[in-house]
């Protein structure tokens, strides 16, 4: 996803509404992150040119990024700072002399989370802290434990560092994913999905607290949904938490298979059962009021927005580490003894909800999102 950096067709349309709502005041905010090269050496001006970009700064965040990322970056500001020398910064203590470039080691590569922070724990063109995946991190007990963000995105191996170079314990695989998918034609684009459903799967614990049998009188069944994060070093979801969305989809039907309640499912279009779905707002459907969705809504001057830059204020329904949040849910009971009650549980995720990508013009590229399944459980009550 950092070669995807300049590339996501999403960053280009927000941008670009950036741009207008700001009066190009925005200027290249998104840029210097997600592309650093591009406002250093291409210094480009406005938005239009954005995706004209070629050779390194289309390349997003590429291998000199990180490995000239100066010391002693700003913890307030998102501007980088970069090393314009030849030298590249890394995490072997005696690389070998070779003829491109030179080589120097820096503990912040090493197992060290810092490497990543000025990135990833970043604020608004107001000073508003926005997105805080590093500082998640760092109030968690995982930095006691030398457990970096490399130890779970950057899986060691024993190989070679370069071509010619000799065989080392630890070299570190670059992939680096998370949860968002490429949605152009991008290379990996299986292998990260397969990548993501992979962690996706080991990242929380859900527990489904549900009687085995209900009486016929009784008017509805309590069932409990604990979802523990046991495996996330952050917050899950964490990062750009106003467009993920973390929720629980429960089914519970009779054994004819009529449906006695749901929740969590989706309208015509994709979207949850709340205030975006178009199907909820024109009353068509009725809202789903026992929806469990885990994100984050961004506010300006107490209005909810889409554009998270201008936020102002953060209403986060993420779980941090070893946390854990408990959802109930009332289910009415068939009034019949034999009965069946088979309730269906998942707990699902995706990376862009449909009216996002609807709002920024992008209907086409729902279909290329993917829901991924992270737990499930089925139980049947019987109905004494
Ligand atoms: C203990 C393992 C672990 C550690 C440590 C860890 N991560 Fe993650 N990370 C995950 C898992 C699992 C996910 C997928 C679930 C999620 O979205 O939170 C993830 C997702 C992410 C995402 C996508 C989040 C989203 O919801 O959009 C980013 C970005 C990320 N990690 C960056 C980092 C950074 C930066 C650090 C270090 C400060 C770090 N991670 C440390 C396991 C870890
Ligand atoms: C997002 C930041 C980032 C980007 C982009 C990145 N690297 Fe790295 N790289 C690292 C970190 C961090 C380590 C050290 C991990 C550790 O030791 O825990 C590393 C390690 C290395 C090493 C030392 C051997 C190893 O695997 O430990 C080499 C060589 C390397 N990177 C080359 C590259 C090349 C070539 C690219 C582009 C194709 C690249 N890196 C892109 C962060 C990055
Ligand atoms: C120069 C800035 C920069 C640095 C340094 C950086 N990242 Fe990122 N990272 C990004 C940006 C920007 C994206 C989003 C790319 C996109 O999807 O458009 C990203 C995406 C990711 C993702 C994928 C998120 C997802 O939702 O799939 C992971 C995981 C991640 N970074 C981990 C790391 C780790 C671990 C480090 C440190 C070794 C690191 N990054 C260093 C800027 C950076
Ligand atoms: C200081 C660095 C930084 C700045 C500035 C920044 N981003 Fe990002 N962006 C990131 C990182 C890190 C991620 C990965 C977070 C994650 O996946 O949870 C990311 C992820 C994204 C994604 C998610 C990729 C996707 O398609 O789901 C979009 C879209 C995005 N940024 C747009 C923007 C826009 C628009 C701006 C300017 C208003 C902006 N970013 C400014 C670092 C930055």
């Amino acid at each position: 996803m950092h070669a995807y950096a300049m590339k996501d067709p999403i960053l280009f349309a927000l941008d670009s509404v950036g741009q207008v709502r700001s009066a190009g005041r925005l200027g290249q905010f998104c840029v210097e992150c997600h592309s650093p090269t591009a406002v250093s050496i291409d210094n480009i001006a406005h938005s239009g040119e954005r995706t004209k970009l070629s050779g390194i700064s289309a390349h997003g965040i590429s291998c000199d990024v990180c490995h000239r990322l100066a010391p002693n970056q700003s913890t307030t500001s998102n501007s980088l700072k970069f090393i314009l020398d030849s030298t590249r910064l890394g995490p072997i203590k005696d690389p070998l002399p070779n003829a491109y470039h030179r080589s120097e080691y820096d503990s912040r590569f090493e197992d060290n989370s810092e490497i990543c922070r000025p990135c990833h724990d970043f604020r608004t063109p107001n000073n508003f802290p926005i997105e805080r995946t590093f500082t998640e991190w760092k109030n968690s007990t995982f930095p006691g434990r030398l457990i970096s963000c490399q130890t779970c995105h950057m899986k060691f191996y024993t190989g070679k560092a370069a071509t010619n170079g000799p065989e080392r314990e630890r070299v570190h695989h670059h992939t680096m994913v998370g949860v968002d998918v490429p949605l152009t034609e991008f290379p990996g684009r299986d292998e990260t999905i397969a990548e993501i459903a992979a962690m996706l799967t080991y990242s929380v614990q859900m527990d489904v607290i549900a009687p085995k049998t209900v009486q016929s009188q009784d008017s509805s069944i309590s069932m409990q949904v604990v979802i523990q994060n046991i495996l996330t070093g952050h917050n899950i979801p964490s990062g750009a938490i106003f467009e993920r969305q973390m929720w629980l989809e429960i089914i519970a039907q009779d054994e004819k298979g009529d449906t006695l309640f749901a929740s969590g499912m989706l309208d015509k279009n994709g979207d949850l059962l709340d205030y975006h779905s178009n199907e909820v707002r024109s009353g068509r459907v009725a809202e789903d009021k026992s929806l469990a969705l885990y994100n984050g809504k961004a506010y300006r001057h107490g209005e909810e927005t889409l554009f998270f830059w201008e936020a102002d204020f953060v209403d986060n329904r993420t779980i941090p580490p070893f946390e854990s949040r408990m959802n109930r849910f009332q289910i009415p009971v068939p009034k019949r003894g034999g009965a069946e009650v088979n309730v269906s549980v998942r707990l699902l995720f995706r990376a862009l909800p449909p009216y996002l990508l609807r709002m920024l013009g992008h209907a086409t590229l729902v279909e290329k999102v993917p829901i991924f399944t992270m737990e499930t459980h089925q139980q049947t009550i019987i109905v004494q």
